[in-house]
């Protein structure tokens, strides 16, 4: 329920799921937080307002700094605006006041500003949620005056943090090699992070975690943030010499292309924070719970997610239909669930130089249509997926030959070439409409259940009639989606960007799996779902068992290995079945099936990274009533010392006795005898231990080969 504030008190609180938000927002000044962060219980906003006045410091201004929600320039913050634009030269400095404020319910509210000298006027949007305390914070901004504005940067919140948290984590990588934690130590000045790949990339994950210096997985204060958006984006975090320090995360927009005319408004991206007194965990548990119940759509959150096999890494290009089908049968077989058909498929696309964009069945091919192979999918009681790449065109295609005025372009600029490859422009409506029938049609005659929807490059010249239209580009892609799900509602749709390069929650508002990387080799994997899931759950994180040699790396891992660094996710493969003997197909079906046995303590349980030895990776998932747990260990390096550190697990109730059992691998794993193993019979009926001990002592894990991973099974006993 909205209620209008007739008299607007100049400190408001909201308090939520664990959070407090403090406001200053007296009609007429500048509205400024005053705190946001883990909830100080009786903390009134008047108080913190009171213990935050500040004595005034040798040669700087005459009065207190206050900041203000966007730290426009007039405000004297020395740091960087949260709000920038200007009418011809004009009307740079925007000064704005609180006019009016907007309750909804008891945990969100919304704080209108107005600035009668440029004719702007904000909206300041905040809502916690209450369960986890998350805070969505955006910045609507709109021009009442009869010139237009442009608008250079709009921040969707500049969020103030706490001088203790000096370290800043961020998410990078490559192709192949997501989420690495590159971690910039204490600074002074700025950390700017730009992406302007046209997709969320590889590089620039649009997110980051500030942390205090004793800060681990378990223990300490630390605050993450996220912008929710699959385009180009600016990140910020701001130290200042007076002490203070701002987050700000926005849309980044090409010059010119953010022109608002009279009464025309923006909205920003939402920036998604949350804090944790109890280490990074606290904050991937806020992530985790905001997405699965506020994000996905509810259909996800219900169905068990179910074993995929990909036809990429099998036969890449070379599509036949025995072959596929005898893949089918042999998918069935080790436990597949769904099947999906990836690139190659449709028009003269045999190779990646021609054909994308015609989304036709390959006559050539499959002179059948796909009936045959869809038909023996289900025969076979699978689901069936098709791989698209709706965004792209090959410019040695029908498409693109029949209309070569649909891509984006950048006024007569040569177009920087990039897997033969160009991008549509989605803002122009037949485009769109183009595609919606194509994925229209082929969805509804073959019954599809999923699409792995890709993105196979950067976008450097997204301009359209002119302008550019990076923003309207990502925005027409979102409604583009939500059609297609409309249309088809029991549709699932993967985000696929050469691997994980559109992974984010705008594009997870519209879609229900991540591709999390093309990188299978288990050993990468561990350390980019690691890095993943400081924001995404394994639900949506798909992890793929892929072929024996690793086709990015070239390493050679075991099955048992593999399939291990697959189960934590939502698990697939991705390799020719036809060329796994006997043996490792019989590991990779055992794989699946404690798959299969645990998923729902997988996709459903509370998340822990745990704090372990730098060469393993020791994470786990525990029963939101904690009565069981499943933990995965893995050794990815020779050991230090002559033998291993005893590991401690996470998030068990200490008043509890746990039966803990090894339940992978199926053989004893230890090099050398006698071993936990044989003392706790841990691969046998398993011992009894108290929570308290396996967290705070830890149990010893056998020694074993670096590339190994143990999975540890507990059950609360009675
Ligand atoms: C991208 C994806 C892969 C595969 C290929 C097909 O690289 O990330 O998984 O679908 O495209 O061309």
């Amino acid at each position: 329920m909205t209620r209008q504030v007739d008299d607007i008190p100049s400190h408001m609180e909201l308090r939520a799921g664990g959070t407090l938000l403090a406001i200053e927002c007296e009609r007429g000044a500048r509205p400024h937080i005053l705190y946001a962060g883990p909830d100080m219980p009786r903390a009134t906003a008047r108080e913190i307002a009171l213990l935050a006045t500040r004595q005034h410091a040798p040669g700087t201004p005459a009065i207190h700094l206050r900041g203000s929600l966007m730290n426009e320039i007039g405000t004297g913050i020395s740091g960087a605006s949260g709000l920038t634009g200007h009418r011809d030269g004009r009307d740079w400095a925007v000064d704005l006041r609180v006019s009016a404020l907007d309750l909804f319910g008891a945990n969100a509210l919304s704080i209108h500003c107005e600035d009668a000298n440029t004719g702007i006027a904000t909206r300041h949007h905040f809502a916690l949620d209450p369960e986890t305390g998350l805070l969505t914070s955006s910045t609507e901004i709109e021009n009442r005056d009869d010139r237009p504005f442009d608008l250079d940067w709009c921040a969707a919140l500049c969020l103030p943090f706490d001088p203790r948290l000096t370290r800043f984590l961020s998410f990078t990588g490559k192709w192949a090699n997501e989420f690495q934690i590159e971690e910039v130590p204490a600074f002074q000045g700025s950390i700017v992070r730009e992406n302007k790949a046209g997709r969320t990339s590889h590089d620039m994950f649009p997110g980051g975690i500030l942390a205090a210096p004793n800060t681990g997985e378990m223990h300490g204060l630390s605050c993450g943030f996220h912008l929710a958006r699959s385009g180009n984006h600016r990140l910020r975090v701001d130290r200042h010499s007076d002490g203070r320090g701002f987050v700000q995360m926005g849309e980044l927009f090409f010059p010119g292309e953010m022109q608002l005319a009279k009464g025309e408004r923006y909205r920003t991206p939402e920036l998604l924070i949350a804090w944790s007194n109890d280490g990074l965990n606290g904050v991937s548990h806020a992530f985790h719970d905001h997405l699965r119940d506020e994000v996905l759509d509810p259909r996800t959150r219900s169905k068990p997610r179910p074993v995929h096999f990909n036809t990429w890494e099998a036969v890449y290009f070379n599509h036949d239909e025995a072959t596929l089908i005898e893949l089918a049968e042999a998918a069935a077989e080790v436990g597949a669930e769904r099947f999906v058909l990836d690139d190659g498929w449709f028009g003269s696309r045999r190779n990646d130089t021609a054909g994308l964009g015609d989304w036709w069945v390959s006559k050539d091919v499959y002179p059948n249509g796909l009936h045959p192979i869809v038909d023996r999918v289900r025969e076979l009681g699978m689901e069936f997926g098709l791989w698209f790449e709706p965004e792209m065109v090959n410019p040695d295609s029908d498409q693109y030959r029949a209309h070569p005025d649909w891509v984006l372009n950048a006024n007569g600029v040569e177009p920087v070439p990039s897997r033969n490859q160009l991008t549509l422009d989605l803002t122009k409506p037949q485009v769109s409409d183009y595609l919606f029938e194509r994925i229209d049609s082929l969805v509804s005659d073959y019954a599809i259940d999923y699409i792995k929807w890709d993105m196979n490059r950067d976008t450097h010249h997204p301009g359209s009639e002119g302008r550019a239209v990076m923003h309207g580009q990502t925005h027409a892609l979102y409604e583009l989606l939500g059609r297609i799900r409309s249309a088809h509602p029991t549709l699932e749709i993967e985000s696929c960007s050469s691997g994980g390069g559109r992974a984010d929650f705008g594009i997870l508002r519209h879609t229900d799996r991540i591709w999390t990387s093309d990188n299978n080799d288990a050993r990468a994997r561990q350390s980019i779902q690691r890095g993943a899931s400081h924001f995404f759950p394994l639900r949506v994180l798909g992890s793929h068992v892929g072929p024996k040699r690793c086709h990015i790396t070239g390493r050679r891992f075991s099955m048992a290995f593999r399939v291990a660094s697959a189960v934590f996710g939502h698990m697939g493969m991705e390799l020719d079945l036809r060329r796994e003997n006997e043996s490792d197909l019989g590991v990779l079906k055992a794989g699946i099936a404690l798959y299969k046995q645990h998923r729902e303590l997988i996709q459903s349980g509370r998340f822990w990274r745990c704090d372990s030895a730098p060469h393993t990776n020791l994470i786990g998932c525990v029963s939101r009533d904690q009565g069981e747990a499943l933990f995965s260990y893995a050794v990815l390096d020779t050991e230090v010392s002559t033998l291993p550190q005893p590991i401690r697990f996470a998030g068990l109730d200490p008043e509890t006795s746990y039966r803990i059992r090894m339940v992978w691998p199926q053989h004893n794993p230890s090099i050398s005898t006698p071993s936990i193993i044989d003392a706790a019979d841990l691969q046998g009926e398993g011992t009894v231990v108290s929570g308290s001990a396996l967290m705070g002592h830890g149990i010893q894990p056998p020694l074993t080969f670096p590339d190994t991973c143990l999975f540890y099974h507990l059950k609360a006993c009675e």
